[in-house]
């Protein structure tokens, strides 16, 4: 047993309401937007996470202002804005610190920013979004020796651009919108990934002066001179992914949990697959309630972009797979690196192998990067799931921030006392874990 760890007895039913927190992957991106902007900006619902911590130092660094002023409601100044270079410590730790290319190009002309990291959950290059930046006028190149891509506008401003992606990323489509909504010229953005983080983003940026117009997968943004909150609060969305995880923990555990704060329509594609496993699932406006039906029944799940079911969604569901009648399927393909749960899971006694779903045209089907040479066997992408195994307790250790809620609910769904090593890898992304499950009746302890 090490520190940072959750102790968690298992085996009891979770009952009761859950208030959902704003979500993790609309705030980093409505921070980093809020530097374009030539006003203070006053957002709400910002959780309080390891991830958001890491980019609020990001921030302050760059001399910007960062400052929580009650519980979720955060101050974001960027007229302090005057370093072009990302923190190479703290940068590499997340994801989105390549957004920065949008702000720091857009205010100073240049951007140096380390190789972005996140959870190891693939290779996760950016290839697709440098091919993009320099579709806008950018020159960029990485510096292997430093480590820093190296980024500056060939002429004194962004000038805006048509790109079409060839194959949908999230973040890709974010830091297209952000670079081209101060751009000079109207962009038109093609093939863009349909997430509803991204429509939130939007909205953000359409209430305080941008242009910006989602038909489809075609975006349209007309670039505007200024972008200004003038003062007026906006509130993110609730986290889709911290939704589905609590109702997993319902329906793994046996229990019944409200969930408040987001509406069915944002989940649909789980919906559809927990009522098709034989779960209940009440929806009202702004509030779904889970729980067991007569029968848990084995399942197939393809994941996919929204609106299909999330990569994110994967880990928690194989765990309550782990308990339905019958073999369930579960094929990633949007990461390549999405099973580092499966051994956590055979520590409590889960039947779960791996097999070659037998793609036909991988490069083509699959949305991360086909590495040349790799085959599905050396690479498996699908694993069954035996159902009807009854989990016992062990000692699991956490790879990433989603495969951390997979152990977590399968230490609660789980009899007997599990210990989960790398709560702070969940605090990445999941505000108050511990509260909110003690609150629904869980036994658990942070050591
Ligand atoms: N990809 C490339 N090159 C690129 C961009 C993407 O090969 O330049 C690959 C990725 O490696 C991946 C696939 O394309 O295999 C799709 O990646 P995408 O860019 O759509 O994902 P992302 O922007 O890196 C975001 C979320 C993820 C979420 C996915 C899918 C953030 C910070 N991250 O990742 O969230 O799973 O979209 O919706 O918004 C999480 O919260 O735990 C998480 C990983």
């Amino acid at each position: 047993m090490t520190e940072d760890s959750f102790i968690v007895k298992g085996g009891k039913p979770l009952k009761g309401d859950v208030f959902l927190s704003g979500a993790k992957n609309v705030s980093l991106k409505v921070i980093i937007a809020s530097l374009l902007f030539d006003d203070p900006v006053y957002l709400d619902n910002i959780p309080h996470i390891a991830d958001i911590q890491e980019l609020l130092h990001l921030c302050k660094v760059l001399g910007c202002k960062a400052e929580f002023s009650q519980k979720n409601k955060l101050l974001i100044d960027g007229s302090g804005l005057k370093e072009s270079t990302v923190d190479l410590l703290h940068g590499s730790k997340i994801r989105v610190s390549f957004m920065f290319f949008a702000p720091l190009l857009q205010r100073l002309g240049k951007a140096q920013i380390p190789n972005p990291g996140g959870c190891r959950i693939g290779a996760r290059p950016i290839d697709r979004h440098i091919d993009m930046l320099k579709v806008f006028g950018i020159r960029v190149k990485y510096n292997s020796s430093t480590g820093f891509y190296d980024a500056a506008l060939k002429g004194k401003i962004i000038t805006a651009a048509n790109y079409s992606f060839d194959k949908p990323t999230h973040t890709g489509t974010e830091l297209a919108i952000l670079l081209a909504c101060r751009a000079r010229g109207e962009s038109v953005i093609k093939n863009a990934a349909l997430e509803p983080e991204i429509d939130d983003l939007i909205g953000f940026l359409n209430k305080s002066g941008a242009k910006i117009k989602r038909n489809g997968k075609t975006i349209v943004i007309s670039g505007v001179n200024a972008i200004e909150s003038k003062s007026r609060v906006y509130k993110i969305m609730c986290d889709r992914n911290e939704a589905v995880t609590y109702a997993i923990f319902a329906l793994a555990t046996g229990g019944d949990i409200r969930i408040l704060g987001l509406s069915g329509n944002m989940i649909a594609a789980f919906i559809d697959k927990a009522r098709g496993a034989g779960a209940k699932v009440k929806i009202q406006e702004n509030q779904m309630e889970f729980s067991l039906g007569k029968e848990l029944r084995a399942t197939k799940v393809l994941t996919e972009p929204h609106p299909g079911f999330m990569t994110d969604w994967q880990g928690p569901w194989a765990v309550l797979m782990t308990q339905a009648k019958g073999t369930s399927i579960i094929h990633e393909t949007i990461f390549e690196g999405r099973f580092s749960y499966v051994e956590e899971l055979a520590k409590l006694g889960a039947q779960i192998e791996f097999f070659d779903p037998g793609v036909k045209n991988p490069r083509k089907f699959y949305h991360f990067n086909w590495v040349h040479n790799q085959s599905l066997t050396e690479a498996p992408q699908a694993i069954k799931i035996y159902g009807g195994t009854k989990l016992h307790n062990g000692v699991l250790t956490v790879n990433d921030l989603r495969a951390g809620a997979t152990v977590l609910v399968a230490s609660a769904a789980a009899s007997g006392r599990s210990v989960v090593q790398g709560a702070s890898i969940i605090d990445r992304g999941y505000e108050n874990v511990e509260e909110k499950l003690k609150i629904l009746g869980a036994d658990i302890r942070r050591i």
